[in-house]
């Protein structure tokens, strides 16, 4: 598969994938909950949202060119569109590959007040990567995030669907060794319990 395809920095945009570069990887799973989320819009247009969160479990917590492309076939599309609403929302990943756990470190006013960039150095210093980029064993990525809501529990970190607050170095190290031992991706995870929301319990898989 060409790198061209993949997304690449904000600055260079990646050309759109040839059909035939494209390998359409949805589960039949992914596909039974496509089918039954197309009837409940008027239009295919409105489910390019939960269809990005089903190709973003599908495709292990990226949303790659392949990806996009294989949601635009399938809601007949284009690639243009649907690449521009997954790289509108910061909650799709498009520009990293978030490995298996994304860490989301708040430094807005309140969290920074209160350690938030004491918690991103520590992160930075026990993973040994910088923001945004992937431990060498695809495990962890660090992100810092606009304020999450919760500012009562600063400082706050995210990853998955789960607040952790207010975080120090003791519970940081805790949580750090149980998202080692967990054998679940929490992006994937996260991105799957978002499809299921969307789904009625009569159409589930
Ligand atoms: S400032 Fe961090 S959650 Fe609001």
């Amino acid at each position: 598969m060409s790198e061209l395809i993949q997304l690449g920095s904000q600055n260079e945009r990646p050309r759109p994938p040839r059909p035939e570069e494209v390998e359409m990887r949805f589960s039949d799973k992914a596909i039974h909950e496509l089918e039954a989320l197309k009837t409940h819009y008027p239009d295919w247009k409105s489910c390019i949202l939960p269809a990005l969160w089903i190709a973003q479990r599908e495709y292990e917590g990226m949303l790659t060119g392949p990806a996009l492309a294989e949601v635009a076939i399938r809601l007949k599309r284009s690639y243009a569109e649907i690449e521009g609403v997954a790289t509108f929302y910061s909650m799709y990943n498009t520009q990293h590959n978030p490995g298996k756990h994304k860490i989301e470190v708040c430094t807005c006013l309140t969290c920074a007040v209160c350690g938030g960039y004491r918690i991103i150095d520590l992160l930075k210093k026990k993973l040994g990567v910088e923001a945004g980029e992937v431990t060498s064993d695809g495990m962890f990525m660090i992100e810092e995030v606009e304020c999450l809501n919760a500012c009562d529990r600063a400082p706050l970190i995210q990853v998955g669907d789960q607040y952790y607050g207010p975080v120090d170095e003791t519970s940081l190290d805790q949580l750090l060794s149980d998202l080692r031992a967990s054998k679940e991706s929490t992006v994937v995870k996260m991105a799957d319990e978002i499809v299921q929301v969307h789904i009625m319990e009569t159409e589930k898989a």
